[in-house]
């Protein structure tokens, strides 16, 4: 079968389209046969050895799936042949087939296409359960969202809505970003390539600061974002592009007069049990069209490095989608 290897850390330059043995499936797990597969962040960073760097090349890209199920393991009992499924993946997602964790198999609802369902997996569950489990969002809340149009962006925007916080910022890189997150619910959008950014966003405070920051950009706009917390504002640092040195002491002295936390989070190594009730419920809310899909930006599997270079070049809006 077809499937894209990293073979090196230099970047996109290490992506290669190449024929490898199908994979089989263990007793526990599922062969999909794969009909959409998604581009992560993480995953441009991972090609230049910034992230997960136990995992040596070569081997397959891919931490998703969404296709129909062509094989089942002999200890599979929930899951047959031709569902339409998407699930992290054991085996590479870039890839005309793929093994999964029968347990981890999601159903696809009626409504949503293969490509829509590959946001579902890393950034629609990782929304979901850094809000709840991570921010501890509260009504009384406001909330900032960086790179409120990426494809974790768009969920963040949508589900801190539908859990009622008081008032959502968001912040993103040109009009068309911030026209877009506005239609989707956002009290207030700013454009944070612009100078004076931080000082909009206080003002959308009435001067307070924010409750919430959520944290993906690192560099000046995470230091800035750092500095407009509110009095027991948290942090919640979460983005593969956050490499955070350390704190400076004068950051530490600011959450310590300010009462202030800052909270990490990463969903791959989040406990199964928080996904039990954060799967129906997210997929409760895509079937009741209380959150949109945006997953317009679709590759073959061939031009991986094209999608790869889009992500990375901050053209895209939503989910970045490989076809085999
Ligand atoms: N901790 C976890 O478990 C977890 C899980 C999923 C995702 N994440 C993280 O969440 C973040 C978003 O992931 P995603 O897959 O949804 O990607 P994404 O947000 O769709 O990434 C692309 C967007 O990021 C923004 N961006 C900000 N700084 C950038 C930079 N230096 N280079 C390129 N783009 C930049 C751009 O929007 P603007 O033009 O608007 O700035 C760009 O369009 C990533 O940092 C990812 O690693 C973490």
């Amino acid at each position: 079968m077809k499937a894209v290897q990293l073979v090196g850390f230099d970047g996109v330059a290490s992506l290669r389209l190449v024929d490898v043995a199908t994979p089989v499936p263990q007793p526990h797990e599922v062969l999909i046969n794969v009909k959409a597969t998604g581009v992560n962040f993480a995953e441009v960073e991972l090609t230049k050895g910034r992230y997960d760097v136990a995992k040596q090349p070569p081997f397959v890209m891919g931490f998703e799936a969404a296709g129909t199920v062509d094989a089942v393991g002999s200890k599979v009992t929930h899951v047959k042949i031709g569902d339409r499924i998407v699930a992290l993946v054991s085996s590479g997602g870039y890839a005309e087939y793929a093994t999964a964790d029968a347990n981890l198999a999601i159903t696809i609802p009626e409504n949503v296409t293969f490509a829509e369902a590959t946001t579902i997996t890393v950034q629609g569950l990782s929304a979901y359960t850094l809000l709840k489990f991570a921010a501890k969002v509260q009504r009384s809340d406001s909330v900032l969202v960086q790179a409120a149009a990426g494809g974790v962006g768009l969920y963040l925007v949508q589900l801190a809505k539908t859990m009622g916080v008081k008032k959502v910022i968001a912040l993103a890189g040109s009009k068309q970003k911030l026209d877009l997150v506005v239609s989707l619910g956002a009290d207030v959008a700013i454009n944070y390539s612009e100078r004076g950014w931080a000082d909009d966003v206080r003002h959308a405070t009435d001067g307070e600061g924010v409750d919430v920051v959520l944290e993906a950009a690192s560099g000046e706009i995470g230091e800035g974002s750092f500095k407009l917390m509110a009095p027991f504002g948290r942090m919640v640092i979460y983005g593969a592009r956050n490499i955070h040195d350390t704190f400076s002491p004068e950051q530490i002295q600011q959450l310590i007069y300010r009462n202030q936390s800052v909270i990490g989070f990463n969903f791959p190594s989040l406990r199964p049990e928080y996904l039990t009730d954060a799967i129906p419920r997210l997929l409760e809310l895509i079937a009741r069209h209380k959150v949109q899909i945006f997953a317009n930006h679709v590759f073959p599997l061939a031009d991986v490095a094209v999608a790869f270079e889009a992500l990375a070049s901050r053209q895209t809006i939503g989910k970045v989608v490989l076809v085999p």
